[in-house]
This record gives C-alpha cells, structure tokens and sequence, in this order.
C-alpha cells in the first residue's frame, strides 16, 4: 500500500511513524511534512491550499490512500476534489466538513439531533447588535462567544465580562487576524466541568474509537496563560469510566453518525469531540473533523493495531473488518515551544539532543516546526517537538517523557511541567462536582 499524508506538524508525524510499522505498507509520503518527519516518510512539496495541485499530486505518485492531517485542506473540499477522480482518501467531504467549518452549522446540527450542547444564546451578525444584546440585562453570566469558522483556537473567549466580551466581539468583527471566520458570531452557555478529547474513526456506519486523551490547552503550568493549540496531552485508561464512554457512546457518538447519515452526508474519517464532562454528564463543546494534535502522539503510541489498514478500511467504507487494540497502561505528550509563543515565536534556533532524548526506554520524538539544515534540526515554528513516551502507568509514561524532555536544548524554549500530573479519572471530578 502506497500512502501520502497531507500535513506538516506533530500529528502528522506521529502518522507516519505509525504507518510505517504497517506490514502492508510499501511507500509513504508526507505532503508537504517537516525535518523531522523525513525520518519516517519521503516529504515532498505541496500547497494544501490548493486542492487541485494535492489531487495532482496523489495522482502522480500513484498513490492507494490518503490521509488527511489538518482541517483547512477538508474544508476547502480536498476529499470531494479526490473523489470525483476516483482517488481514495480518508476524510469527510466539504459539507460534513463544516461541522468544523462553522461553529454555527455545528450547533444547529446538534440541535436537529438533540446532541447535548451548550445552550445557545444567539448568534450576531454585525457589532452593534453585538453590544446591545451583550449588554441586555437577560445575559447570563459568564457566556463563551466563538468566531463562526476556522481561527486556529483563537477565536473563542470564555468571560463574564461585559467590556471584555464587547472587546472581543468588536475584533472579531473588525477582521484583521481573524479574516473573515469572524463574520457571524455564535454566543453560548459557559459549562463548567472537566475536558476530554474523545476521537473515534468511522467509515459512516461502523466506528472505532481512539483511547481517551486529555489535552493541555493553556501555555504555563496550573492551566495559567493563554490558550494554545495544546501544550501536551496523556492518555490512560484511568481517565475514563466504563458507564461513561458508554453515555458517549450511546448519547453522542450514535446520533451523530445517525444525524450525518440522514442529512446525506455520510461520513468517512475522524471524528474529534471535544468534550465537557459536566455534573449534569458530557456535553459537545465542539467537532473537529480530524485527529487531534498532539492528541494523536499519545494515541498512537498506545496503538497496538495496523494503522494503516484501518485508515484504508475505513476510507473504502470496510470498518466492520477491523479491530482496534491499545496497549495497556498511558502515554503522554510534552511539547516543546519556542521563545514567544504563543504569541509571535522566536523561530531558526538550533535544536540539540534530539537523538538522546530518543533513546530514553519508549520516548518517541515527534517534529511540529523544524527543518533540517545540514546536520543540524533548527526551529521554524511555534510548537517544536512533542516529546512523548509511553509506560506502564501514567506516572511512568510522565516521567519518560519527562526525561527525553529534559534531554532537548534550545535556546529560550518553554514546556509545561505538569502534564498528566494533575487530576485523571474524570467520573472522580465528576462525583466531586455532584457534592
Ligand atoms: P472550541 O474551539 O469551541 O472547542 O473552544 C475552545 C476552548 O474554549 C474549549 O476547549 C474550552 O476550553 C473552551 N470552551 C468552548 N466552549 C465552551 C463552553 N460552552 N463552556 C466552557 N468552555 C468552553
Ligand atoms: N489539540 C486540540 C486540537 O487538535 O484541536
């Protein structure tokens, strides 16, 4: 089996390390990929923007299947350009898309099909019907508004703040960084609770779900900081009670491949729910169409099943044939930043010790934003690395890759110190939080 992923960061990474352990696979490519990323797959050029250039490009190299890492490229209807010549690809089409695409369509949805959601407030279409409303006395309290579309997790603000909330919304509006993804804005319901990242792969009617990840969202220890596109994730089976999953299951994961069927949009890919484990049970925070990054680095390092295969079932809508198994005990995720992020990161700083940090006993070293230089790997972007490792317990798998971690210099980089060491079973949280 010949495979292209598309993308360039840690979870694509992680893809291809996986990947390259199937006994089928022959050949992969990384489009267009990074440094570190041409340890395990050949990366060749391509703008993801374009999604004529990718098709020709999967049509060139002859490829069997592939696999889509990030959302912008099946937002812009990468898989429906693939279809209509008869290439196979695994992801959701330009429609089912926009469960991602817009925050709007996602919640609508869910309210056609009675997914536990956030109670929606409303949704505002210029500034000044923005400001009137948020500042009616009906508002309750704190409120969380999210741009409509695609803002790399910038676009969403919890607050109880009236002058805050305005602020935000006035540039949303205003464009700039936000483009137009801030055009329409959706106001909802601040849910207290516990998150989790709860993935599942689907070829429309059959599903295999990911293990349980928690991703660490904020840029310093203690949740303190700026949110990011996550500083780290672990996995256990620990985090999550058997009567749980099986409200997701059964609450979430159902109706919404039920839903996506009914509206004729069959759904092959991944399903990412992020998700709030509140008092009153899960609730759907929202919907990526994709895997989670660096979700993935700690999913796949648990993966004890043909990857590969699995992603070729499900893009030719054969699931039922296959079966998933995870290793036993966790794994986790550090990622190492640069200097400013999450701000504007300081970036070509060189990268040493990679190759001490890999030989610490199950670490894994996967590259987001480097390039190779001559012998050398240097930074080019805001994540860097997710240094991960897999172990017997979660505290095993923290202190692995704790000490690949500390293995790594680069000059002002930062990493959270407390990945996966802070509170795991969410039906715990949850009895605390019901008194
Ligand atoms: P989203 O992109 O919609 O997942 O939002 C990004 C982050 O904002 C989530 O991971 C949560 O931390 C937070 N968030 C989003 N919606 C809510 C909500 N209704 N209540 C509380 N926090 C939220
Ligand atoms: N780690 C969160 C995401 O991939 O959206």
């Amino acid at each position: 089996m010949k495979i292209l992923i598309l993308g360039s960061g840690g979870r694509e990474h992680a893809m291809a390390w996986k990947c390259r352990q199937s006994p089928d696979a022959e050949k992969i490519w990384c489009a267009p990929g990074n440094g570190g990323i041409a340890l395990d797959a050949e990366c060749v050029p391509v703008n993801l923007n374009d999604v004529v250039a990718t098709a020709d490009l999967a049509e060139k190299l002859g490829v069997d299947l592939t696999i889509v890492g990030p959302e912008l490229p099946l937002v812009k209807g990468v898989v429906d350009e693939f279809a209509l010549r008869g290439l196979t690809i695994l992801g959701p089409s330009q429609k089912a898309a926009q469960l991602e695409g817009s925050k709007i369509f996602a919640k609508e949805f869910m309210e056609r099909h009675s997914i536990p959601t956030a109670d929606t407030y409303g949704t505002f279409e210029d500034k000044e019907s923005a400001s009137q409303a948020l500042r009616s006395a009906s508002v309750e309290w704190p409120l969380v508004i999210k741009a409509d579309g695609l803002c790399a997790g910038k676009g969403v603000l919890v607050t109880s703040s009236g002058k805050e909330a305005t602020e935000f919304v006035e540039k949303l509006f205003a464009g700039g960084e936000f483009g137009d993804a801030g055009k329409r804005v959706l106001y909802e319901q601040a849910l207290a609770g516990e998150e989790l990242s709860y993935i599942i792969l689907t070829d429309g009617e059959n599903f295999i779900s990911m293990v349980p990840t928690r991703d660490h969202k904020r840029a310093y220890d203690n949740d303190r900081g700026p949110n990011t596109g996550g500083m780290g994730t672990y996995s256990t089976d620990e985090i999550l009670p058997r009567e749980l999953e099986h409200e997701i299951v059964s609450g979430i994961v159902k109706p919404t491949l039920a839903g996506l069927r009914q509206e004729g949009m069959p759904y092959r890919g991944f399903i990412f729910l992020g998700l709030m484990i509140t008092k009153n049970g899960p609730k759907v925070l929202e919907y990526n169409c994709r895997l989670g990054d660096p979700e993935t680095q700690s999913i796949l390092l648990r993966a004890d099943f043909d990857f590969a295969r699995a992603c070729m079932n499900a893009a030719t809508g054969k699931l039922g044939d296959s079966r998933s198994s995870w290793f036993p005990g966790a794994s986790a995720c550090v990622v190492i930043a640069s200097e400013g992020y999450p701000g504007k990161p300081i970036v070509g700083q060189e990268i040493r010790g990679i190759e001490e940090a890999s030989k610490v006993a199950g670490a894994a070293v996967f590259h987001s934003g480097t390039k190779l230089d001559g012998n050398a790997y240097f930074t080019t972007g805001g994540r860097v690395l997710g240094v991960s490792a897999r172990g017997d317990s979660l505290s095993d798998a923290t202190n692995r890759a704790y000490d690949a971690a500390s293995r790594i210099r680069i000059s002002g980089s930062h990493y959270r110190q407390d990945i996966g060491r802070t509170k795991v079973s969410l039906g715990r949280a949850v009895d605390k939080a019901n008194g």
